[in-house]
C-alpha cells in the first residue's frame, strides 16, 4: 500500500458482496484510508473518508483527475447533513422530498463540519447527498463518517452502473467494490446549490426539474439545458462522460460505418448497415432511456465504431439530464 492509500498497480481489487460482511469490510477499508468502489442509485462512487484529506487525494490520483473538483459527500441521514452543512428553508424542503434518492445539495459549510477542505476544493460551501441505494446507507451507517464519491471512472470516461464498468476502469487502482447490481437510476444525482437566494440548478440529474420546482413552489435559477462551464460547478465542464468513439446529436440518418443510439420508435434510416445498434427504450420511456445510458455507451463503443450517431431525445423530465450527458460526450475535446 502507498502513502495515498491507493494500492500498487497489478494487485487486484477485492470484490466484496453486498450483505454485511461485504459492508462491514468495506467499512473497515474505508477507516483505513482506503478507497472502496460502493454501488449508489445513480452510478457507482468511488468512495473514500472525505475526512481524510490523504484519501481524497488518492481518489483524484485513482481516477487521473488532473483537477481538484469539489467532491460529494455521502451521508448517511438527514442529521449526519445538517452537522456538515447548514440548510435554509428550501435545502430542507428539498432534502425532505427527495432524500434518500438521487438529488445533491451545494449548501454553506458548517463551521463544526468534518468534510475536509480537498473534498470542498476549498470552497466555503459543501455537497451533501443521502443515496437512495440501501447498500450504501448501509455502508455509510457502518463507517459513521461522511464519504467523499465521484463517479469510480477514469476522468473523462463514461460513468460506471455496473460492477463490471468500475473494474473496467480502476481494477487494481482501488482496495474493493462492492457489489450491488446494475445502478438503476443510470444517471448521477441532480445538483443544486442553496446558498442564499434562488435556488440554482446547477446539474440535472435524476430528478426531474418539473418535480423541484413543484417542491419549491418557484423556478430554479440556472441554465436549461445547456452545457455550461460556469465556475459555480466545476464538474460541468463541456467536454465530459466521453466514449472513445466521436458523438453526432439529433441523428436523422445513420453513416455506413457509425453505430447508431437509438429511443422509442424512432427508426433512423441507414440503421440496418448500422456497426451495432441500441435502443434505449423501444418504448419511448426516458427512465428506461436514462438506466441504460452509459451502458449503451460504453457497448457502442466497444463495437469500435468511430461515430455513435444519436436520434434526437425528448427533453422533458428526465430527458433534460440524458440531453446533458449526451452533449457532453459530443463536446469537442
Ligand atoms: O450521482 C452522483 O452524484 C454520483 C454518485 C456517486 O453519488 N456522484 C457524482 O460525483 O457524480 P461527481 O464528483 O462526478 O460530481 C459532483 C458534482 C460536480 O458537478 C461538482 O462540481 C459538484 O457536484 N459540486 C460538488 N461540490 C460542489 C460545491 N461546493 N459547489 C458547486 N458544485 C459542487
Ligand atoms: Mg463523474
Amino acid at each position: 500500500m502507498n502513502h495515498l492509500g491507493s494500492i500498487p498497480g497489478g494487485m487486484a481489487t477485492l470484490r466484496l458482496a453486498a450483505d454485511g460482511d461485504g459492508i462491514a469490510e468495506g467499512a473497515r477499508l474505508l477507516a483505513a484510508g482506503l478507497l472502496v468502489a460502493l454501488p449508489t442509485e445513480t452510478v457507482y462512487g468511488l468512495g473514500a473518508d472525505a475526512t481524510d484529506a490523504r484519501a481524497v487525494a488518492a481518489v483524484f490520483s485513482a481516477k487521473e483527475r488532473p483537477r481538484f473538483n469539489p467532491l460529494i459527500a455521502h451521508v448517511a441521514n438527514l442529521d449526519a447533513a445538517k452537522r456538515e452543512g447548514l440548510f435554509d428553508r428550501a435545502a430542507l424542503a428539498l432534502a425532505e422530498a427527495f432524500w434518500p434518492g438521487p438529488l445533491t445539495l451545494v449548501v454553506p459549510a458548517s463551521e463544526h463540519g468534518t468534510v475536509c477542505e480537498l473534498a470542498r476544493a476549498g470552497l466555503p460551501s459543501v455537497a451533501l447527498r443521502i443515496p437512495g441505494s440501501e447498500i450504501a446507507r448501509r455502508l455509510l451507517a457502518d463507517f459513521g463518517r461522511p464519504v467523499a464519491a465521484p463517479s469510480a471512472n477514469r476522468s473523462g470516461r463514461v460513468s460506471p452502473t455496473s460492477a463490471a464498468h468500475v473494474l473496467a476502469d480502476l481494477d487494481g487502482r482501488i482496495a474493493a467494490i462492492i457489489d450491488g447490481g446494475p445502478a438503476p437510476v443510470g444517471v448521477e444525482s441532480t445538483v443544486v446549490a442553496c446558498l442564499g437566494g434562488r435556488p440554482r440548478l446547477l446539474r440535472p440529474g435524476g430528478v426531474t426539474r418539473e418535480a423541484i420546482e413543484q417542491v419549491l413552489g418557484s423556478h430554479l435559477a440556472g441554465p436549461k439545458g445547456v452545457p455550461t462551464a460556469g465556475p459555480l460547478s466545476p464538474g460541468m465542464l463541456a467536454s465530459h462522460y466521453a466514449p472513445r468513439a466521436s458523438v453526432r446529436l439529433d441523428a436523422v440518418s445513420i453513416a455506413p460505418g457509425e453505430a447508431a443510439l437509438l429511443f422509442g420508435k424512432n427508426r433512423p434510416s441507414g440503421v440496418e448497415e448500422a456497426v451495432a445498434d441500441i435502443d434505449l427504450s423501444p418504448s419511448g420511456d426516458l427512465a428506461e432511456a436514462a438506466a441504460g445510458l452509459f451502458a449503451a455507451l460504453r457497448r457502442l463503443d466497444a463495437s469500435g465504431a468511430a461515430t455513435i450517431a444519436v436520434v434526437p431525445i425528448p427533453r422533458s423530465g428526465l430527458g433534460e439530464a440524458i440531453n446533458d450527458r449526451l452533449e457532453r460526450a459530443a463536446a469537442p475535446r
